[in-house]
């Protein structure tokens, strides 16, 4: 179908709305109002981006898992028509491009199959439910650790710099293999990795001094391998079944996607929790292992951390909720408003621990589907129920639009938390 123009009636047109993901100020723990006007037009709409490309965003549940599980959609940023949400993304592919470079440095998250699934596999063992559940006891240890010093500090305090921060960092330094005194370094470069804004030169400088160290650990491993995760990379590296620079962007990948996402979850959890006294209350008296996994599991759809859309684009045209995306067509799939999508979940807007939020699509769907979840699962398992029973008058200490939200990262969270008890 053609338009009096001869434009597809699907195409972009004037009045194509801009992408805008702001989340609102009285609300902040819900989607953008922009994102949730999208939602009601319909499960793929056009929208505009900053550089006046018009990819398709994609709002429906159902219409989200369909892309991301189409072989033929594609998560390469160098494809053609592949979405840019800002232009420090798109300035970082361009100079890769230039330099005929075909390689983010940033390992199997932005490779298709079989590229994707040969290093993915490299790494499926350590994030299996058997090997994640043996480390629910150490990470309960640093839980506890570092709530011991967190009460013996002054109040308030930052949530985020006192616990919600240094638990993830101290889990993943451990699983990696990464000596956790370098958290001040890997912490500041991964933040400027994932905060959206970051101009294009430092982006590159952050992802280099992030090679630069782990390639440094990965080689001290080789010569003196220990029980962890680098360690085993390194004896793929001596096998021959991986190379060195890709054994070093894995463990980027992994060090900086193994922390701030969970940090982020553990910060605006708890804040969802203490805006909610009786769901809080729910969580803190409950010793059933089921509900406190189904309730972490309801914080994530609530909350979707990873918001503002995942980037793809199709390689054929392809038919998504009765629409056809062309072959080199953007498209944005947006987990926040997946997840809040009535049909599959009732009074989405409602925060209930009890309900069956596993469908939701924090970790996202597919090939590419969070290979770190049944970690992230196991270590918010710990911290909420430890947190609100070692703390039962956590308060915040501040007013709510005062507390500084990342309104610009690819992951949401806040900057800091303020709290008191
Ligand atoms: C609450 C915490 C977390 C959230 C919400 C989260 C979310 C996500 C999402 C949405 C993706 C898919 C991206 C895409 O399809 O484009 C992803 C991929 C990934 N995540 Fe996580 N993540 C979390 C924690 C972790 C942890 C603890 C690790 C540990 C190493 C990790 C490692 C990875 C890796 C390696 C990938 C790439 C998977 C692939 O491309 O096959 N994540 N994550």
């Amino acid at each position: 179908m053609t338009s009096a123009l001869g434009e597809p009636a699907d195409g972009p047109t004037a009045d194509t709305p801009e992408y805008d993901i702001a989340r609102p100020a009285r609300c902040p723990l819900d989607p953008a109002p922009a994102m949730r006007a999208r939602q009601a037009e319909g499960p793929l709409v056009r929208v505009r981006l900053w550089d006046g490309s018009t990819p398709w965003l994609v709002t429906g549940h159902d219409a989200h898992r369909a892309v991301l599980s189409d072989p033929r959609v594609s998560v390469d940023p160098f494809q053609p028509g592949a979405p840019k949400l800002s232009p420090g993304e798109a300035a970082a592919t361009e100079h890769l491009l230039k330099q005929n470079k075909r390689s983010t440095g940033t390992s199997f998250i932005m490779l298709d199959d079989p590229e994707h699934a040969r290093l993915r596999r490299m790494a499926t063992s350590a994030f299996t439910i058997k090997r994640v559940e043996a480390i629910r006891r150490p990470t309960q240890r640093i839980v506890d650790d570092v709530l011991d010093r967190l009460l013996d500090g002054p109040r308030p305090t930052d949530l985020v710099e006192a616990f919600a921060l240094p638990v993830p960092s101290l889990v993943i330094s451990e699983l990696l293999g990464v000596p956790y005194d370098d958290h001040d370094f890997f912490q500041s470069n991964s933040k400027a990795l994932i905060n959206r804004d970051t101009p294009a030169e430092e982006r590159r400088a952050a992802q280099q001094r992030l090679a630069d160290y782990l390639d440094g650990l990965l080689g001290e491993k080789l010569a003196h391998p220990r029980e962890d995760l680098l360690s085993g990379l390194a004896g793929r590296v001596k096998a021959g079944e991986l190379s060195r620079e890709e054994a070093t962007e894995m463990g980027v990948l992994m060090l900086f996607a193994g922390h701030e996402t969970t940090a982020n979850m553990i910060t605006l959890g708890t804040l969802a929790l203490l805006r909610h006294p009786d769901q809080l209350a729910l969580l803190r008296d409950s010793e059933d292992p089921r509900l406190i996994a189904g309730a972490v599991d309801e914080l994530l759809r609530y909350l979707t951390i990873t918001h503002g859309g995942l980037r793809r684009v199709a390689l054929e045209d392809i038919e998504i909720a009765g629409q056809v995306i062309r072959a080199g067509e953007g498209i944005i799939p947006v987990n926040e408003t997946a997840n809040r999508d009535p049909s599959v979940f009732p009074d989405p807007d409602r925060l209930d621990l009890t309900r069956d939020a596993r469908r939701h699509v924090t970790f996202g769907f597919g090939v590419h589907q969070c290979l770190g979840q049944p970690l992230a699962r196991m270590e918010l398992q710990v911290v909420y129920p430890t947190l609100l029973r070692r703390i039962p008058t956590l308060a915040l200490a501040t007013e709510l639009d005062r507390i500084p939200f990342k309104h610009d990262g690819f992951v949401y969270g806040a900057y800091e938390l303020p709290v008191t008890w």
